[in-house]
């Protein structure tokens, strides 16, 4: 399963991509506008840090406005995929733009029928957001686990892209549902590295190590 960090943070993004496990980067216009800074520097900022897919999100309403956002985002680097809504003006956005060969990422996805439509329309990416349907009180893994299925049953070629994660299990499950790519946020991210038990194994091992080091030192001055 591929790994993206969902965020806009250059600070973060470049420590993610210095572990060596960094597939790419999503981000939306809330994560953006937290960073306060000029929007296209800012993107080509992250997309020269991460050669992987970078997802900035278009703000227009109506196809035509998302078209031309779209090509006009998609012209900052070459690694950019652009996030569509799914909403009516999105699924014609994302029709014409992936005939014209543009990447899309369908966001704020909230069902299987939503993440069916995307697929149909040619998107690359479609985004449950299973946090969001979590705090609700649904099952939004749900929705990662049947589009898997669905697409696998009919051949679409759209990845699922599980988003919205708000904790390491929650990437434990989308990798078990099959999902192709699982987006998270720095914090989760650096959850998954930690287990307690490593850290009192490594203190130990090294307290014995220094342990056995003094030992040797001691023998050492007596011979
Ligand atoms: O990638 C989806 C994300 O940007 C939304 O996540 O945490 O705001 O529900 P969240």
């Amino acid at each position: 399963m591929k790994l993206f960090i969902d965020s806009a943070n250059l600070r973060e993004i470049q420590e993610v991509q210095s572990w060596g496990i960094l597939d790419g980067v999503t981000t939306n216009p809330t994560l953006i506008a937290k960073e306060g800074k000029e929007p296209r520097k800012l993107v080509e900022e992250i997309c020269a840090t991460v050669s992987g897919p970078v997802s900035v999100e278009v703000t227009s309403l109506d196809a035509e406005g998302m078209i031309r956002e779209a090509l006009e985002l998609a012209s900052w680097a070459p690694n950019i995929v652009v996030k569509i809504p799914l909403i009516k003006e999105g699924l014609r956005a994302i029709r014409a733009l992936a005939e014209m060969g543009v990447r899309v990422n369908t966001t704020l996805v909230f069902s299987v029928p939503q993440a069916l439509l995307a697929a149909k329309a040619g998107a690359t990416y479609v985004s449950p957001f299973l946090g969001r349907l979590d705090d609700i009180g649904h099952d939004g893994m749900e929705v990662v686990r049947q589009a898997v299925r669905i697409f696998k049953n009919y051949g679409y070629p759209t990845q699922v892209l599980a988003a919205s994660i708000r904790h390491p299990r929650h990437i434990v499950e989308a990798a078990l549902a099959g999902a192709d790519i699982a987006t998270a946020p720095f914090a989760v991210l650096e959850q998954l590295l930690k287990h307690p038990l490593t850290d009192i194994g490594l203190e130990r091992f090294l307290a014995d190590w220094r342990k056995l080091e003094s030992a040797l030192s001691a023998m050492r001055e007596k011979v």
